[in-house]
């Protein structure tokens, strides 16, 4: 019979009593594992040979690992330096037993939450006590790194599971394939087996010289097992950013574009967000050194906008009764929301006059001095929209919001009363997340309220909202701190994998 050359290659190769891994006949064949794969599925599927699979797990040691095979870990390092200062008979303070021990930096951290937890002491103001009777030659931890170090390897379990959790010990999963020649194959290649000269590639020479019409070409097993290619792709923020804007955009919604650092003016003032509220000190806002202040503000709505805040709107209006000081209102700042382009556009001060009924959203950046944790970060993408309508309601936020988040999946949305100082109501929203269960907060509406419209001009309904892309992001990808996202601890795995569905 005739068979594609890596097949003969492959079958040659192969053992009738024993079954060989692709790795060996890689080796014996001096061809790719991958192609080693591809011809003895094609082989199997002839008859000619038995390809079994089993998953084989090897557990290595992380360089952290290694580095304690060789120091001894931080935690037997700590109680022996204990035992040495005679904690075992009276507590000693921690500083000196730390001095003593050598330990360094942030191994002093892990020294301290092992050693409590694997019973060589307790630590209590300060002070540390060394149990007498522990023992450091019978640490599980210290042996199972020592026999993996020494070649060895361990059970699944207790310790496997403490030293993955502790970075010091790693598993690998990877699939073995071992090729068997079956009767059939062994009968075939005592006829004789010939190499069938096919082609596996189109060449410009084939094309040129007129052959490829001649020449039998190797079929394809789009089924093998191939390397993992790993590509760039689409970041899944830029993704869901842009299926944001298509949804958007499907449901009749117009972009707003504008600047990152802007006047405090169109950031704040504009949303009768008084001057001495807390969102606009230093603790929350990135303020910009140079320049300090924007050049050009509308003068007739800077006029309007302050005597909303000094006497308020309409026959009941108050307004805050506080100072109001148009060079406070010009300083540049990075903008804490993308509201900025909502006042920008709604003053007419971006293209012109809006009439209504007019829909506008942006997906854009804003920047917030919080603290960094699982839901915050300091710069984060705020989906930001508004209708502008003769007679809007509570129910056409909400429904908007139900079509919105629909689109995604998400079907589950909660509201919560709120206050913005720009806003009448005000409703924060909330999801679950769909691993954790967790309620989080995914963004922040209402209505426009008369004190901030009528300066800008706008003489009708306007319901509006900024919603965290990130917050929708970890909704959609099950996500479960925003840092895995982006960031220096972002978790490069979870970004190559996540699928952005809607
Ligand atoms: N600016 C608000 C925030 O950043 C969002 C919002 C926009 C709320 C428009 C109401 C109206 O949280």
């Amino acid at each position: 019979m005739q068979l594609p050359e890596s097949q003969v290659a492959v079958l040659e190769a192969a053992n009738a009593d024993e079954a060989t891994p692709v790795d060996a006949l890689a080796a014996a064949t001096d061809l790719p594992p991958e192609t080693v794969t591809g011809a003895a599925f094609e082989l199997e599927e002839q008859g000619l040979v038995a390809v079994t699979e089993r998953v084989d797990e090897t557990i290595s040691l992380t360089d952290e690992g290694r580095t304690y095979v060789e120091d001894g870990l931080p935690e037997v390092r700590l109680y022996e330096a204990a035992l040495e200062a005679g904690a075992d008979a009276d507590p000693v303070p921690m500083g000196q037993v730390i001095g003593s021990s050598g330990l360094e930096g942030a191994e002093v951290d892990i020294a301290l939450s092992n050693y409590a937890r694997k019973g060589y002491g307790s630590i209590d103001s300060g002070e540390i006590m060394a149990d007498p009777d522990a023992d450091p030659a019978a640490d599980p931890e210290a042996n199972a790194l020592e026999s993996l170090a020494d070649g060895g390897t361990l059970e699944a379990g207790d310790v496997l599971d403490q030293l993955e959790r502790r970075g010091l010990a790693e598993v690998a999963e990877s699939t073995i394939r071992e090729v068997e020649l079956t009767e059939q194959g062994v009968t075939e290649l005592m006829a004789g087996v010939e190499t069938a000269e096919t082609v596996g590639q189109v060449t410009p020479e084939l094309l040129t010289s007129g052959d490829w019409q001649d020449v039998e070409f190797a079929e394809y097993n789009v089924e093998a097992d191939a390397e993992t290619v790993e590509g760039g792709r689409v970041h899944v923020l830029r993704e869901m950013s842009e299926r944001v804007k298509d949804v958007l955009v499907g449901m009749g919604f117009e972009e707003m574009d504008g600047p990152h650092a802007d006047a405090d003016f169109w950031i704040n003032d504009c949303l009768f967000m008084p001057q001495d509220h807390p969102a606009r000190t230093h603790w929350d806002r990135f303020a910009l050194e140079q320049p300090t202040h924007i050049d050009e503000l509308p003068e007739d709505l800077v006029e309007r906008v302050e005597r909303a805040h000094r006497e308020g709107v309409g026959e009941d209006g108050e307004g805050y009764h506080s100072p109001w000081d148009e060079d406070f209102a010009r300083a540049l700042a990075l903008r804490g929301h993308t509201t900025s382009l909502s006042t920008r556009y709604l003053s007419g001060e971006e293209i012109g006059e809006i009439e209504p009924p007019a829909r506008y959203f942006s997906v854009e950046k804003a920047y917030r001095n919080d603290t960094l944790d699982a839901t915050h970060l300091l710069e984060f993408y705020q989906i930001e929209g508004w209708v502008m309508a003769e007679d809007l309601s509570v129910r056409d936020l909400m429904g908007t919001f139900e079509e919105f988040y629909a689109q995604f999946g998400i079907e589950d949305i909660q509201f919560k009363p709120h206050y913005n100082p720009y806003t009448e109501p005000s409703f924060e929203l909330f999801g679950t997340h769909p691993t954790t269960g967790e309620l989080i907060e995914i963004g922040n509406s209402g209505i426009f309220r008369e004190e901030m419209l009528e300066p800008l001009g706008v003489d009708c309904d306007v319901m509006a909202w900024g919603l965290a892309l990130e917050r929708l992001a970890m909704l959609a990808t099950g996500a479960e701190d925003i840092r895995d996202l982006h960031g220096t601890l972002a978790d490069l795995e979870f970004l190559r994998n996540a699928e952005v569905t809607y």
